[in-house]
């Protein structure tokens, strides 16, 4: 091979990379499944891989799930999921900074759960990560026979692992921006209820709460302030405050059963209740709630057990997360937003979400969902 002839074909998976940076803007939607597909599209086209699929790391769930592939059996894919801890293979490739290929049987290199597939024997794993930042990962294989990587494979998709931790770390970013700007808007909301909303009932409540007796003229007023109050919060909450959600297609069921086998942390229990179901306009709302009590229980406790209950009370649906090992002396002042924030979205649907130490042990602390079934047909 002369030099000529390596220089230009060295310079495949920088034009892949630019390529696919190209159409980053237009992918959008879907956690940008569709650009990390392609990812995975462009991987086999320019090594001898035929089968490949990309797994991002999760911070709220404390797992890697499927973020695209390609060549592979999209359910099979779907459903995979895992952590550092359990992929040695992984953990290689990531100290390592390179793309690495399992030598012999996958046991004890990948989870157990996948060291029995049939028709997987070579795997390679190719790092996402970017300053010092574990991303993700990018398996692949050429659909079941061995193989030995060459020096130019190992770079093409080392650089497409580096594509890929720079679209996630810059969908990280966004998705930080945004939540920035959420936050005002509804600081924003929360400002207007207070001066429009909360200043006329003031009024009312000063009229009504007075010592002599109301002249008809006082009632109309007072009936004339409230009806107004009423009015504004309408034109208040009516505002598109709502965060976009970022669908995981998944039910809270379905996301409990994934925590369940492969939750990176204590031993989480579920206790849900058999006569009930998520009502569907409850599934993101009730998921986002859990994602940002498992974020606090490991951010401000040191757990050695997660309890979820999910049921039903009153004609009010019930999400419940409580946690242990918090301790006081440690505790923050609670500048925080994670949970206020729950409690406006759920607010968007008549519920309530209330938090604090559970009162049965000092070192519990608990978060609560609870919406009204049925609270949009009123
Ligand atoms: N599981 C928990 N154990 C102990 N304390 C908690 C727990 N969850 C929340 N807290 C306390 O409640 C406060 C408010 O939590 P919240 O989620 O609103 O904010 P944060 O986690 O501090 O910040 P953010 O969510 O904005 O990243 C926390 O700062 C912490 O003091
Ligand atoms: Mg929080």
């Amino acid at each position: 091979m002369t030099d000529a002839s390596a220089s230009v074909s060295s310079t495949e998976p920088l034009d892949a990379m630019v390529e696919l940076l190209a159409g980053l803007d237009t992918d959008g939607g879907e956690g940008g499944r569709a650009f990390y597909d392609r990812l995975c599209e462009a991987m086999c086209r320019l090594t001898s891989m035929e089968r490949a699929g990309l797994l991002l790391y999760e911070e709220a769930r404390r797992i890697v799930v499927p973020a695209g592939s390609h060549g592979f059996d999209t359910e099979l894919v779907g459903g995979v999921h895992g952590t550092l801890e359990e992929t040695p293979i992984a953990q290689r490739a990531f100290a390592e900074d390179r793309v690495v290929e399992t030598a012999g049987d996958l046991a004890g290199q990948v989870p157990a759960r996948y060291a029995e597939l049939p028709g997987i024997t070579s795997l390679t794993c190719t790092p996402v990560s970017a300053g010092g930042r574990w991303l993700g990962v990018i398996f692949a294989d050429r659909g079941g026979p061995e193989f030995t990587l060459t020096e130019r494979e190992r770079h093409t998709m080392w650089t497409l692992g580096k594509t890929a931790a720079l679209a996630a770390s810059a969908r990280i970013a966004a998705t930080q921006h945004e939540r920035a700007r959420l936050l005002s808007e509804r600081v924003d909301l929360a400002r207007e209820v207070h001066e429009r909303v909360m200043q006329r009932l003031f009024g009312v409540s000063l009229v009504l709460g007075a010592e002599t007796e109301l002249g008809p003229e006082q009632r109309r007023r007072a009936a004339d302030e409230i009806q107004a109050a009423v009015a504004d919060l309408r034109h208040a909450l009516a505002r598109p405050v709502a965060p976009p959600r970022t669908d995981i297609g998944a039910t809270l069921r379905q996301e409990l059963e994934r925590l369940g086998s492969s939750y990176k942390g204590p031993p989480l229990t579920v206790e849900w209740d058999p006569a009930v179901e998520v009502p569907q306009e409850l599934e993101q709302l009730s998921q986002s709630v859990l994602a940002e009590a498992l974020r606090n229980a490991h951010k401000h406790a040191d757990p050695t057990r997660v309890d979820v209950r999910v049921g039903a009370q009153d004609g009010t649906f019930v999400l419940e997360v409580v946690n242990d090992g918090v301790d006081h002396s440690l505790r923050g002042r609670g500048a925080g937003m994670g949970l206020r924030l729950a409690a406006l979205d759920a607010l968007q649907t008549g519920g309530v979400v209330d938090f604090g130490p559970t009162g049965d042990s000092d070192n519990d602390w608990r978060v609560r969902l609870v919406v009204p079934l049925g609270a949009d047909d009123r």
